[in-house]
């Protein structure tokens, strides 16, 4: 035709067809807003909460800005604002008055989570309570199952983790999330859960949980740094993609309902492999460390923290995520609800 890109003299010696012009569907607000594709949304959001014995208790935590250990009443009060700020689940870890060995602290049904659990249901009972199931804030020694010789036991920790996801829903928790990474530890709490007539009780599997070092924060508030050793035996090494696709597919085989993958930011080619093998939901976890870095940049002005958050939030849904656990939930539900 000779007529493309007419009106500019020099665009005739474009070798290339100037007929599509990605500019013109970015010129106004509006436009943006038509043609976005992926959304963010406060239902996508699940906010974590560390709960503590005594009353009154309301600390922050030293490296983590804005999240804070809370005793039962005043978790209770904290659930309110979540629900009212149209989240729609937590997800609950609890610091016991005692640990041991055993991790006995886990699965007694007077536990900490197991009591913060029914306090939350009976007080705002349409706020979704998502337990995780794990030992290693219960034992001395910070491993999460049992140990012996130095070694972490699979088969030996599963009647545990089985009997700590049943303890929990017994108390009300409406998701159970397993984060131990032991081998079969779906199949076991399932067919717990089952045994005890819990079988409506979905399991969200921290399925891809790599050894990271971005849960150095979560760690410090938990107090669940292993006396010894690391977790590199059972938490799988960051190098690994195919591998990841292997713990996906085995949790569903087993019986998980939901897949996670955990970290968030330096994984999302696990994420986006992850969605292509299952139609699952898809959760993702933007951990401790993860939410210090922004916090931290931001406290020193280097890093607009709403812009910032929201951002890699949105990278997080494009990447493949349905669902995000985040510190920043409640700050992204203010943040969406007047965001342009
Ligand atoms: C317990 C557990 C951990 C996190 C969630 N569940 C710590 C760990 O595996 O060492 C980390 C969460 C975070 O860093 O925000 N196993």
């Amino acid at each position: 035709m000779g007529q493309k890109g007419k009106g500019f003299a020099s665009m005739n010696q474009f070798p290339f067809d100037t007929t599509s012009r990605a500019r013109r569907l970015r010129s106004s607000a509006a436009l943006r807003t038509m043609v976005r594709e992926t959304v963010l949304s406060v239902s996508d959001l699940i906010y974590p909460l560390f709960v503590v014995p005594g009353k009154g208790v309301r600390s922050e935590i030293p490296s983590m800005p804005d999240v804070f250990h809370h005793s039962i009443d005043l978790l209770v009060e904290e659930c309110r604002k979540v629900l009212d700020a149209g989240i729609p689940a937590v997800i609950l870890f609890g610091l016991p008055e005692y640990k041991d060995e055993r991790g006995t602290g886990a699965y007694s049904d007077d536990g900490i989570v197991q009591q913060a659990v029914r306090s939350i249901k009976s007080a705002t009972p349409e706020l979704l309570v998502i337990t995780d199931v794990c030992l290693c804030e219960y034992t001395s020694h910070g491993h999460c199952g049992l140990v012996e010789h130095g070694e972490t036991l699979n088969d030996a920790t599963l009647p545990l983790l089985a009997q700590t996801a049943v303890s929990h829903a017994r108390s009300g928790a409406d998701i159970i999330a397993p984060s131990d990474m032991m081998d079969f530890r779906i199949a076991a709490i399932r067919q717990a859960l089952d045994e005890a007539s819990f079988l409506n009780t979905p399991i969200l599997s921290y399925a891809a949980k790599y050894a990271s070092a971005f849960y150095g924060p979560f760690r410090e508030a938990a107090q669940s740094t292993p006396a010894f050793g690391d977790r590199r035996t059972y938490q799988m090494d960051p190098a690994n993609l195919r591998e990841s696709l292997k713990e996906v597919t085995s949790d569903i085989d087993e019986g998980a309902d939901m897949i996670m993958v955990k970290p968030a930011l330096a994984y999302m080619d696990v994420i986006r492999a992850v969605r292509e093998i299952t139609d699952l939901p898809l959760v993702t976890y933007n951990v401790s460390g993860e939410y210090a870095m922004v916090k931290a940049a931001a406290a020193n002005g280097w890093l607009d923290e709403r812009l910032v958050t929201l951002e890699l939030l949105t990278g997080l849904r494009r990447a493949g995520a349905d669902l995000i656990i985040t510190y920043h939930a409640l700050d992204a539900s203010r943040w969406l609800r007047n965001f342009s």
